[in-house]
């Protein structure tokens, strides 16, 4: 396996893996953002067992001793699982997360006290870079969710969301929205619940240029369109699983 590192926006890398062996035969990826600043920030920590190959892909970017900031999309091992890996190696690095994912794992589980973030709470990176912490709870999955929004690129940092198969180019303009209704219709990993849709119909008020797929390519173009379509197609899955459960009832 190997990591490949693409800027996909200004001051902003995509350190790529991809797993043929993960649904074949078009595998899957697993993405980190590194978001350049003063206080150079992380999303994603990557696998615990993938550790030695995204600290090298980093260390194409920067010194991974210089990494200030960790934060990710909600407690997983794929999001999460390198946390205490890359506060050994970068001593002055901090979690930060939402208030759910401080108190229920990361007070525990990070080696390092975190930094909690209340809604919508920014970090100033320096060097024009400002990222903005977004509840997003049980949205795809996990009480903890978020995403993260960094302010000067407009670039949505999505994790789970828009989650898709293969590996394509870094960056696209192309469809992001069936790639992720068919990846749903395949893994069923969003934890369906009533307040998908206008959770995900909030985050396109930021109106993004560019959708970072913690799963996918990056996309740039019109992020709120894409968002609105994601959240239209949970509604109808929503729906759905309500009327087939009152027909089960029935
Ligand atoms: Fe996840
Ligand atoms: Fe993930």
């Amino acid at each position: 396996m190997e990591t490949k590192v693409s800027e996909i926006a200004n001051g902003i890398y995509r350190l790529s893996t991809f797993v043929p062996d993960i649904a074949p035969p078009a595998g899957f990826t697993f993405n980190q953002f590194l978001v350049l600043g003063d206080e150079p920030l992380m999303f994603h920590t990557g696998l615990r067992k993938m550790f030695p190959l995204n600290r090298d892909a980093l260390a194409r970017i920067i010194p991974p001793e210089k990494l200030r900031w960790i934060s990710f999309g909600h407690f997983e091992a794929d999001e999460c699982g390198a946390m205490n890996e890359w506060l050994s190696v970068a001593p002055n690095a901090q979690a930060a997360h939402g208030q759910t994912g401080c108190l229920v794992s990361l007070n525990d589980f990070s080696d390092r006290a975190p930094r909690v973030l209340s809604d919508g709470e920014v970090i100033d990176l320096g060097g024009g870079k400002r990222v903005r912490f977004i509840d997003t709870p049980h949205t795809p999955h996990g009480w903890d969710a978020g995403v993260l929004f960094e302010e000067s690129t407009k670039t949505l940092m999505c994790g789970d969301l828009f989650t898709q198969l293969g590996d394509g180019a870094p960056l696209t303009q192309g469809d992001v929205v069936g790639p992720a209704i068919a990846a749903e219709d395949l893994f069923k990993y969003s934890a369906l619940n009533p307040g998908m849709g206008s959770t995900i119909r909030g985050l396109a008020k930021l109106a993004p240029k560019t959708l970072a797929l913690m799963h996918g390519p990056s996309f740039a173009g019109d992020g709120a369109a894409a968002l609105h379509a994601l959240a239209d197609d949970y509604d109808r899955r929503v729906s759905d699983s309500w009327r087939e459960a009152a027909l089960k009832a029935a």
